[in-house]
């Protein structure tokens, strides 16, 4: 007789997740009660207002940071610190100005001891699906800004992590390097597969990219509402569809944003 096969488990599960720092005016409380599953592959954006806990949860999620409580499960397994399974890519691209493109990206590799030829091999066929692979050999500081978040992106691709951590990737480019990094990203994720917590402000970018959309409460920051996003891909933040399910994520935001001034206000009005 066969036994019917164990469910996979989630690959990442955060449960009841609390985040508190101390800082001079007492303690911060910027997650409490931070939950949500993803399946493997999927594409999510966290939408919330500033200060609600966004960098927070990906860098307890990263294992750069550790929750107080709750659990983070990868898999099924706790987190028990950063691993290769997981990659962060930051607002900005944080590249290392004094080597190459190729180097750059091949940065990650040299560190887990893959031979000099072999990684930069890896590193150009990564440029490639990046449309840099021209620019192996160019300096950082020949790059536009879009150029230097594609780096970026190829140098996390190259990894070949489970989990991409995106926190607001794109939030300093103009709209139009925007737009077609908001493509690149679709097909790589349409190929690979990856599994991305994608961190964003702009709710239109939110339902661009994402599987699901979850929204995020003013600080401490918790799951408000979800959104689901089935338009077919590759989307456009300029489709009419687009703009009209942007206004209900928007309006559910709002409040949020509200509540976040409100809560900056008594910030700075505290003696
Ligand atoms: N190391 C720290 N020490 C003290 N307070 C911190 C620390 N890190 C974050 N905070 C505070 O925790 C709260 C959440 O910060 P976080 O950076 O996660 O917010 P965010 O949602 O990413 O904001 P933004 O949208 O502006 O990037 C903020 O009020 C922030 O000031
Ligand atoms: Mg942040």
């Amino acid at each position: 007789m066969t036994s019917p096969a164990a469910p996979l488990p989630w690959k990442l599960d955060l449960r009841g997740v609390c985040k508190a720092f101390r800082t001079s005016r007492g303690e911060l409380h910027a997650l409490r009660d931070l939950g949500f599953r993803m399946a493997a592959g999927e594409f999510v954006c966290l939408l919330g207002p500033s200060g609600c806990g966004k960098t927070t949860a990906l860098n307890i999620i990263a294992g750069l940071e550790q929750a107080d409580r709750g659990d983070v499960l990868i898999d099924g397994r706790p987190v028990a610190g950063p691993g290769p399974d997981r990659v962060v890519i930051f607002q900005e691209a944080a590249l290392f100005p004094w080597l190459t493109v190729r180097d750059n990206v091949a940065f990650g590799l040299a560190a887990r001891g893959m031979p000099r030829r072999e990684r930069h091999r890896l590193a150009e066929a990564q440029l490639e699906t990046v449309n840099l692979r021209e620019f192996a050999a160019a300096s950082v500081h020949e790059l536009s800004g879009g150029m230097k978040q594609r780096v970026a992106l190829a140098r996390a691709l190259a990894l070949n992590p489970q989990v991409l951590l995106m926190d607001e990737p794109f939030a300093a480019l103009d709209a139009q390097a925007r737009e077609s990094l908001h493509l690149e990203l679709q097909s790589l994720w349409s190929s690979t597969h990856k599994t991305i917590v994608f961190v964003t402000h702009n709710v239109r970018e939110a339902l661009v990219l994402g599987d699901r959309v979850l929204v995020l409460s003013a600080r401490p920051g918790h799951i408000k509402s979800e959104f689901r996003c089935d338009l077919p891909r590759p989307r456009s933040m300029e489709s009419h569809m687009l703009i009209d399910s942007a206004q209900a994520v928007l309006a559910d935001l709002r409040s949020e944003l509200q509540a976040a001034q409100e809560d900056v206000h008594r910030d700075w009005l505290a003696p």
